[in-house]
């Protein structure tokens, strides 16, 4: 007799045991594959914040479960205060994350800590620069299944305008570190596109074949001018020889709940810009 492949989840919709990407029913599958998204996340508790750039942990979530199944494993080059290991744990996938600044690295060893996971989710402090020696170091030898991160947005937090005012008022930072090898710190537009495509070069080593990436960036604007550092992101990568990401797509984060700040009022153009990029890359060698 033939062996059962579709499995009715009720409300969830149909998963089929052919799947080869994740645990998702088709109805859910084909809800993420929209090109947008509004994402509304639970309140966060008080006292969890101290971070100037969060992704909320439900929206990587989203992510993860998209691109990976229960028990793969999760990379995360910039890991901040930790949403990704967060978001990893909670969804039963392994996960190991890298981040530079010590307080910031503190935090999500606290908040992995408390959650007491199945899983192996591995905050690691350091550069991703050196990410392949740092992972191999720290005995960590298997491929990532996936990556999803978000890296500096160039020089943004260090730019003196209104948004980094009520990042001030709110006790947030306006810098992530002073130290050279962090890529926020990088002066020259073209140089930081460089150096972040260097650390994907060895993101791609270090992920598994058919295994995906998630970039989450945006066009910053700076001295009068807009900076197309999503844009230049996404074609950076595809452009590293035998390194090269084959990027797949772009899901517009739409940002509808942020307060419109009084921009080039009665002056000039300044957009508020209140939406993001999620690049989808893909690791495609052929044999
Ligand atoms: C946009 S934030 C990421 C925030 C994170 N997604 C979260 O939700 O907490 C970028 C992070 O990259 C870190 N960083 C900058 N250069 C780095 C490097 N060379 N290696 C590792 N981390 C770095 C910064 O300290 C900062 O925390």
């Amino acid at each position: 007799m033939k062996k059962k492949e579709i499995i009715d989840l009720g409300e969830r919709g149909k998963y089929s045991l052919k799947n080869k990407i994740n645990n998702l029913t088709g109805k859910e599958w084909i809800k993420f594959t929209k090109s947008w998204f509004i994402h509304r996340p639970p309140r966060r508790n008080g006292g969890e914040i101290l971070h100037p750039a969060k992704f909320p942990e439900t929206l990587v979530e989203d992510f993860i479960k998209f691109f990976t199944k229960e028990n793969d494993w999760v990379f995360e080059p910039f890991m901040g205060t930790g949403s990704t290991l967060i978001a990893a744990g909670n969804s039963n996938r392994n996960c190991v994350g890298i981040e530079l600044q010590k307080n910031y690295f503190k935090t999500s060893v606290i908040r992995v800590k408390e959650r007491k996971y199945k899983k192996k989710v591995i905050p690691l402090n350091g550069d991703s620069g050196k990410l392949r020696s740092l992972l191999s170091e720290n005995g960590i030898k298997n491929k990532f299944d996936y990556t999803i991160t978000s890296p500096p947005y160039w020089n943004q937090l260090e730019r003196n305008n209104l948004r980094q005012k009520v990042r001030d008022e709110l006790g947030l930072d306006t810098k992530y570190s002073s130290a050279k090898n962090d890529l926020g710190n990088i002066k020259n537009y073209e140089d930081f596109i460089e150096e972040q495509a260097k650390i994907f070069d060895q993101v791609y080593d270090v992920t598994k074949n058919l295994g995906y990436l998630t970039i989450i960036t945006n066009n910053v604007y700076f001295k009068g001018r807009l900076f197309p550092l999503a844009f230049d992101t996404a074609k950076s990568l595809t452009q590293r020889g035998e390194k090269s990401w084959v990027l797949k797509d772009e899901k517009i984060w739409l940002q509808d709940d942020k307060p419109l700040l009084a921009l080039g009022v009665n002056n000039a153009w300044v957009g508020n810009r209140h939406h993001q990029y999620c690049l989808i890359f893909r690791k495609e060698v052929n044999d």
